[in-house]
């Protein structure tokens, strides 16, 4: 507060009730934050936008409660939620509230939109959600859920590869994040076409070896995964034009790693702590020749910890499901110092994912 006041002290007053206000508007909003993200979920699984996109018109309550199958309460309650929080438009009609998707919601909720985030959503609703609850004995104990609940020291994708649809599931959700991310900036951040064989460590679905493949035609790409993820993800990612791409099943940790110039860690740093990246990072070093490169993606926090605050949350996610962390710039350094890389450049922004270059 620093204005001055008057000798009734009203300026005073006046300020300090209206940043009251703002901070006691500023709590509210945190601490229903849970109830959004539950209410995005539930429209999510119950198939609101898909089942509203499907209507030529916009719909009544009735007929959404019945396409839904769900109780006439329940549905007007979540449905006037959806219209808060700009997923759902509502317009009175003579009386009869009649209801349609936002282009919000048309575009990045439908389960059948090109750009559509439902399987993250799905993947969030319930597995992370449940976990979440968890996250003050998280705090208290340091390692994640799983770790607790099985009380077996495996890692987070032992735990989270139980059955291939949860493979799937995970796959998917991995996929469909990265519509949030500018992944053609990320690949573009520095120009990559000197590197003849590129290796995309713990590459997933492909979906940054297929930008890889695209934009460094005389480039090769190997993708690389757990052996029973590469097969999921030939059966169900991969598609005929992507033939360029060939495959390596491995673990990292454990079996050679392929020959290359340049190996990518996409969001692979943060599942792990300090020791396990700095493995990790030595074998990769071991692998490489003078002027190879390692080119490590990741959301990076501030180094005086002030944000961004997409890097904070995501580093309690890791808190709770995996080992590891949302790390700084100079973190990165320190790890990739120790495990003998040099030539440390940080490339353009590609949209809360940095892109990190480091040679031998
Ligand atoms: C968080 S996902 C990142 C996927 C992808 N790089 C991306 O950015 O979308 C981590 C990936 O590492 C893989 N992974 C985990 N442990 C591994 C290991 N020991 N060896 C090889 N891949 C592993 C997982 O199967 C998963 O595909």
């Amino acid at each position: 507060m620093s204005s001055s006041s008057d000798c009734s002290g009203t300026n005073v007053l006046q300020e300090s009730s209206s940043s009251d206000s703002k901070n006691a508007d500023l709590l509210q909003e945190y601490i229903h934050a849970f109830i959004i993200s539950k209410v995005v979920f539930s429209a999510c699984e119950l198939n609101v936008f898909d089942v509203l996109a499907g209507s030529e018109v916009p719909l009544p309550l009735t007929a959404i409660s019945e396409l839904l199958g769900t109780s006439i309460r329940g549905t007007e309650i979540l449905l006037d939620a959806c219209v808060g929080l700009k997923l759902l438009k509502a317009d009175n009609q003579n009386g009869e509230v009649l209801y349609k998707n936002t282009e919000l919601a048309h575009r990045y909720l439908r389960k059948t939109s090109s750009k559509s985030l439902f399987s993250s959503i799905i993947h969030y609703s319930p597995n992370v959600f449940r976990k979440m609850d968890l996250l003050t004995d998280s705090v208290k104990q340091g390692i994640p859920v799983c770790k607790m609940q099985h009380g077996n020291p495996e890692d987070a994708f032992f735990n989270l590869y139980r059955s291939e649809e949860q493979m799937i599931e995970f796959l998917q959700c991995m996929e469909s994040s990265w519509l949030l991310f500018d992944k053609e900036a990320v690949m573009s951040a520095f120009d990559l076409s000197s590197f003849k064989i590129i290796c995309d460590l713990g590459g997933g679905t492909g979906t940054l070896a297929k930008v890889c493949d695209a934009m460094y035609p005389t480039s090769s790409v190997i993708l690389y995964d757990l052996p029973e993820i590469i097969q999921v993800t030939q059966e169900h990612f991969i598609s005929k034009g992507d033939n360029r791409i060939s495959f390596q099943k491995g673990n990292f940790f454990k079996d050679p790693l392929p020959d290359a110039d340049l190996f990518i860690l996409s969001r692979i740093l943060h599942d792990w702590d300090d020791d396990t990246c700095l493995k990790l990072l030595k074998k990769i070093y071991m692998a490489c020749k003078p002027g190879d490169g390692v080119l490590i993606i990741e959301m990076l926090l501030n180094e005086d910890r002030t944000g961004p605050l997409i890097a904070q949350l995501t580093s309690i996610l890791m808190l709770v499901v995996t080992d590891g962390k949302e790390r700084t710039l100079s973190a990165f350094k320190t790890l990739l110092e120790t495990a003998g890389f040099k030539d440390i450049q940080l490339g353009a922004n590609g949209k809360i994912m940095e892109v990190i270059l480091a040679r031998k």
